[in-house]
Order: structure tokens, then C-alpha cells, then sequence
């Protein structure tokens, strides 16, 4: 026969597995952010083709804000359901003056979701290859380690301009 103290034990066996299966379950992500292409455009900015970090992250990219990403640039914090995305395109010189957007290299993506997101400053972090409408897994923890640099204003870097 089973003593209450038997199956307290069971139970606390229970609760602390449940617990360690929250703590590494994976970071739940963003989905694709569609119709960003008709949203504020914020700024571009370019890492050119000859820059050494071209390779891994370089070229044109474009960050784009829905009202209320904007609402939060304005206020310094950003509310709930604010999402900012990052579109980055190749850059290419074509041997004139000018240096060309070429293909989309990835679309990076932030979600203010300050429950869902809680463990990452209230943001979700996505990037999706070009045409891909699911997520690259594993990327979250990377993206938030560079951009706690600026936890000062809400994880984000760049402002909006005029
Ligand atoms: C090594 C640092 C670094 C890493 C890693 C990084 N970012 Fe950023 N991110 C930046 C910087 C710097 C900017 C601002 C660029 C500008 O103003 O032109 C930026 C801008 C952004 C923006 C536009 C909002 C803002 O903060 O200005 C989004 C969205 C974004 N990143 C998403 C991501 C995602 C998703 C990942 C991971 C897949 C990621 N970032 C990884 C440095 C980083």
C-alpha cells in the first residue's frame, strides 16, 4: 500500500521533470511576418561587398516597423505586437559606379510578445532563409546576446528617421 508521503514523493519527482522539460524546451519563435513589404520603412543601412563581414552577414538591409513597432520608436519602448524586420539583400558591384541590391539573403524578424517572449527581454528573434516561411531553429539566443547591447532602449538599435 502506498503512503501519502510515497506519493508526495512521486509527485515532487513529477513537478521537478516537468520543470527541467521548461527549461530546455525550445524558445517558441515568430512566424513570418507577412505584408512587411507595406509597412514604415525605418532605414537602410550597408555593409559593402569588399567589408570583411560581408561573407557571413553582408549587403543592403532594410528595417521596416508595423504602427505599433513606430509607436515604440516614438516612445522609446515598445508595446506589445510591435514587430521589426531586418531584409537583407546581396550587394553587388558591377564594375560601374553603382553597387546593385542583388538576391534576398535572409529576412531577420523581432516580435514584442512580453509574456511568450519573457526569457529574451519580451522579444521573440527570428531568421528565415529567402523564400522560407518557417524559421532557421537555434538562432534566438545569438540574436538577443548582441542586441542586449542595447537593453537601454528595449533591445532595439537603429531610430527612425524622417
Ligand atoms: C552581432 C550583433 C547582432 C546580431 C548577432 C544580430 N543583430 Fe540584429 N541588429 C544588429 C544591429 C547593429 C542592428 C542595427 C542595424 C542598423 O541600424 O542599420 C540590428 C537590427 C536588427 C533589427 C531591426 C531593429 C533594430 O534593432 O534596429 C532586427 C529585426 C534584427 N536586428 C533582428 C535580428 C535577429 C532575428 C537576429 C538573429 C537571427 C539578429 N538580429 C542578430 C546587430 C545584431
Amino acid at each position: 500500500m502506498r503512503t501519502p508521503s510515497v506519493r508526495m514523493g512521486r509527485l515532487i519527482i513529477a513537478l521537478a521533470a516537468f520543470g527541467l522539460m521548461g527549461a530546455d524546451a525550445p524558445a517558441p519563435s515568430p512566424d513570418f511576418p507577412d505584408g512587411y513589404r507595406d509597412w514604415r520603412h525605418v532605414s537602410t543601412g550597408l555593409i559593402g561587398p569588399h567589408a570583411p563581414a560581408y561573407a557571413a552577414n553582408g549587403g543592403f538591409h532594410h528595417i521596416y516597423a508595423n504602427p505599433a513597432a513606430l509607436r515604440g520608436y516614438k516612445a522609446g519602448r515598445f508595446p506589445d505586437g510591435a514587430v521589426l524586420v531586418y531584409d537583407l539583400f546581396e550587394a553587388v558591384d558591377r564594375g560601374g559606379d553603382v553597387t546593385a541590391q542583388g538576391p534576398r539573403r535572409h529576412v531577420d524578424v523581432m516580435v514584442k510578445d512580453s509574456r511568450r517572449f519573457a526569457r529574451t527581454g519580451g522579444w521573440g528573434y527570428a531568421e528565415f532563409a529567402a523564400g522560407e516561411r518557417a524559421p532557421r531553429p537555434g538562432m534566438a539566443a545569438a540574436c538577443h546576446a548582441c542586441h542586449e547591447r542595447v537593453q537601454a532602449r528595449d533591445y532595439v538599435f537603429s531610430g527612425l528617421r524622417d
